[in-house]
């Protein structure tokens, strides 16, 4: 049902924990299943260039696959490159997700999102192409429901 790197990246989750005084912080959670993550960026002010990233999932196992998959990929990007590493990069750099699952890696996007808006606004800065994130992801799932 899992690809093999969905089943290492839950059994070994890269970038697991918190990181002090971060650049910014998201947290998002999705209400109809009641999983939470938070996504810290340490983010260089010259460069913005994405030097640090850890999360925290309070979630299923396709949510910590698909953060510490989305942590690994947005790690040595700048800002505005890792606004490309959408939902569905992530899928495609797991091999997939079993259709039931596919939400579940919204939440690794939208947390990213809201530390990087949580950073631009720290910073008073707009970044280009960046939405104002939502709390709850479960409002997505409707969209997301239709792409897939
Ligand atoms: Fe809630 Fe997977 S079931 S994120």
């Amino acid at each position: 049902m899992y690809s093999e790197k969905v089943m290492d990246h839950f059994s070994n989750p890269r970038n697991v924990g918190e990181i002090e005084n971060a650049s910014g912080t998201g947290t998002v959670g999705n209400a109809k299943c009641g999983d939470i993550m938070r996504m810290y960026l340490d983010i260089d002010n010259d460069t913005r260039v994405i030097k640090d990233c850890k999360f925290k999932t309070f979630g299923c196992g396709a949510a910590v696959a698909t953060s510490s998959m989305a942590t690994e990929l947005v790690k040595g990007k700048t800002v505005e490159e890792a606004l490309k590493v959408t939902n569905k990069a992530v899928m495609e750099a797991l091999d997939g997700l079993p259709p039931v699952k596919v939400h579940c890696s919204l939440l690794a996007e939208e947390a990213i999102h809201a530390a990087l808006w949580d950073y631009a606004e720290k910073n008073g800065i707009v970044i280009e192409g960046l939405e104002k994130p939502v709390n709850d992801i479960g409002e997505k799932e409707e969209e997301i429901e239709e792409v897939y």
